[in-house]
């Protein structure tokens, strides 16, 4: 998919105030600091549609961005932020999994996974709450640029096989750096062929 265009459109903390769901949607979600902001820049080919930062919990609301006029982009806040009080991370937990699981035009989430950790029991418990909820995800490893050929070859299969102990089939998965430009094409490829089944309310 070619990037026409790509805007802003709002910041909200209750899912019912999100756009109007009449286009299909895709969120991207991940522990604090894994890069969602950082690869929905990359992937819009705007660098600062989506605002980042090297300290954790920078994005804290729901973020919507319209791609090419026919998608809804949702950067949502990081999951496992534990730098702020038990009530704010209560709140961000509600909100995020209220939009996750009522937005009615949410056709996937990306789950973002830094490439060069080990599968964290935060993303294997919310991997597991989006299945109990049939909710569709896919899981994006992410900052491919920070690990040597070598290294990636070794951890990418040993993610998967962590998974497959408590997944029958495995999601589909990318790899990427936001810092490369790594993956932009298959993760826009892929927007546009999961939204071909949308259908509007
Ligand atoms: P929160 O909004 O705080 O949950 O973080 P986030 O997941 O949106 O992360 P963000 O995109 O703000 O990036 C966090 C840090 O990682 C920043 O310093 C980015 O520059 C860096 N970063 C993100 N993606 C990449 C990447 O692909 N490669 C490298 N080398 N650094 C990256
Ligand atoms: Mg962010």
């Amino acid at each position: 998919m070619h990037i026409e265009s790509a805007i802003f459109l709002e910041s909200n903390t209750d899912f019912k105030k999100c756009p109007t769901p009449n286009l299909p949607e895709f969120a991207f979600i991940g522990r604090s600091n894994v890069g969602k902001s950082s690869l929905i820049n990359m992937i819009t080919g705007h660098k600062k549609i989506a605002k980042t930062s090297s300290t954790p919990g920078k994005t804290q609301t729901l973020n919507h961005f319209l791609l090419n006029k026919k998608y809804y982009i949702a950067d949502l806040p990081g999951y496992g932020y534990a730098k702020t009080s038990k009530t704010n991370r209560r709140k961000w937990e509600k909100m995020i999994r209220d939009y996750l699981f009522f937005r009615p035009n949410l056709m996937n989430t990306f789950i973002l996974v830094d490439s060069r950790h080990n599968a964290q029991a935060s993303d294997l418990e919310f991997m597991e709450w989006m299945g109990e909820n049939s909710l569709p995800f896919s899981i994006i490893f992410t900052k491919t640029d920070k690990l040597s050929t070598n290294a990636l070859r070794e951890a990418i299969p040993k993610y998967l096989e962590e998974l497959s102990k408590t997944w029958e089939e495995l999601p589909v998965y990318f790899l990427t750096s936001a810092e490369k430009s790594t993956g932009r094409d298959e993760v826009l490829d892929y927007i546009e062929k999961v939204s071909v089944v949308f259908v509007p309310q």
